[in-house]
């Protein structure tokens, strides 16, 4: 979902630091969403410039109010903790004060802090790395629970509603605008055989006395900054998601990706299954932070909620595939219902498992 703009760096770099004279801009990291390039003065001070992705969050303007806050409100509770190493990203107005900058093309940009000495990885390898990952996320959760004012902007509405989801799949089967229906059909019956429950999981976490929270909402390996030497966790970053919601979103789409024995796109179903120990480890991690502060009701909330995070993925490409692939970026035809079928698999394969992963929550919330 990139789109390919011209622009001037040059020029951006001018509206930010009309002062100071650049040295070097160059392409950084791995992410597959935001441009990102990182900049060094002649100072030597480094900074990140980030192109946001303009076609998926729209509401630029909202999302970067919701990181301003939310970054203001890390830095403020972190320094009050004396000895963290956990540490937060910052935004850096442009010269006029505002908290984006948008270029002659349309382009929309951010400048961040840097920060040094730290790394990411794509995929989890060790169970140290999945508690790293949970307690980053759970931390991260934790010092947002009383963000003071009003909500934040919901940036991408209904993102993890279950019934318009649905709804959207429905009509994609009905209007079957590139003649797919027929080849996805054991994937369409699957998704329509888990439907009653995961609505149902859906309203449970939506009621009026459910909390909502801050969530980070894409709590992917590769957005939490382990430091390079210790290997420790030090900050989350990529906020562009973060928005109000339920404990559940954040730590169930990181069990469905840290907890995952194959890649996303898997085409041998038979590689797919649950991590135990990277499941135990992650969850260790996340509610060592965050456990506290859960009601009875959002703990018994978490267990399904990995099935939810998988299954609202696999609907999403599955409607992809059916509406010919206008979202998701694809490598051949199939390639999004090669997708919607290995987070199926990982689905069921999470039933498998749940008397085990029931037990692990449990031993947990006791501990
Ligand atoms: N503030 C930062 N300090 C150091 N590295 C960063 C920082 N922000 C991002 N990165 C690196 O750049 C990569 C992409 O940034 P991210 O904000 O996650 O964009 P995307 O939305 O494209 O995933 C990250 O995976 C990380 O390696
Ligand atoms: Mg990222």
């Amino acid at each position: 979902m990139k789109s390919e703009r011209r622009f001037s760096l040059d020029k951006i770099l001018a509206a930010y630091f009309p002062d100071a004279s650049f040295n070097s801009a160059i392409p950084f990291g791995s992410g597959h969403i935001n441009d990102t390039f990182l900049i060094t003065n002649l100072a030597g001070e480094k900074y990140l410039l980030q192109r946001i992705n303009h076609q998926v969050f729209q509401d630029v303007a909202g999302l970067m109010n919701n990181m301003e806050r939310v970054t203001r409100h890390l830095q403020q509770k972190l320094a009050g903790q004396t000895g963290s190493r956990f540490t937060t990203i910052q935004v850096i107005p442009n010269a006029e004060g505002k908290l984006f900058h948008q270029d002659e093309s349309s382009n929309y940009w951010r400048v961040i802090t840097f920060i040094p000495n730290s790394v990411t990885y794509d995929l989890v390898t060790s169970e140290d790395q999945a508690y790293q990952a949970g307690y980053a996320f759970g931390y991260f959760q934790q010092l947002l629970s009383d963000v003071p004012g009003d909500t934040l902007a919901e940036t991408i509405p209904q993102f993890h509603d279950m019934k318009s989801r649905f709804a959207k799949f429905d009509a994609a089967r009905e209007i079957d605008s590139v003649d797919r229906v027929k080849s996805a059909e054991a994937d369409i019956e699957f998704a329509l055989s888990q439907r009653k429950e995961m609505i149902a999981w859906h309203e449970l976490v939506t009621q009026p006395d459910f909390p909502r929270r801050v969530t980070h909402n894409d709590t992917k390996f590769n957005n939490v900054l382990l430091d390079r030497e210790s290997q420790q966790a030090i900050c989350v970053i990529d906020l562009d998601t973060v928005m109000p919601g339920v404990i559940g979103y954040d730590f169930g789409d990181a069990i469905r990706t840290i907890a995952n024995t194959a890649e996303e796109d898997e085409a041998e179903l038979t590689k797919i299954s649950v991590n135990l120990d990277y499941y135990r480890a992650f969850a260790q991690g996340f509610l060592s932070e965050s456990g506290q502060q859960l009601t009875t009701l959002e703990k018994q909330s978490l267990h399904y909620a990995p099935n939810y995070m998988t299954f609202i993925m696999g609907l999403r490409m599955l409607t992809d595939y059916l509406q010919g692939d206008i979202y998701y970026k694809i490598s051949d035809t199939n390639h999004n219902l090669r997708r919607a079928a290995a987070q199926f698999k990982l689905v069921a394969e999470l039933e498998k498992s749940a008397d085990q992963t029931q037990q692990i929550l449990t031993e947990i919330f006791q501990s």
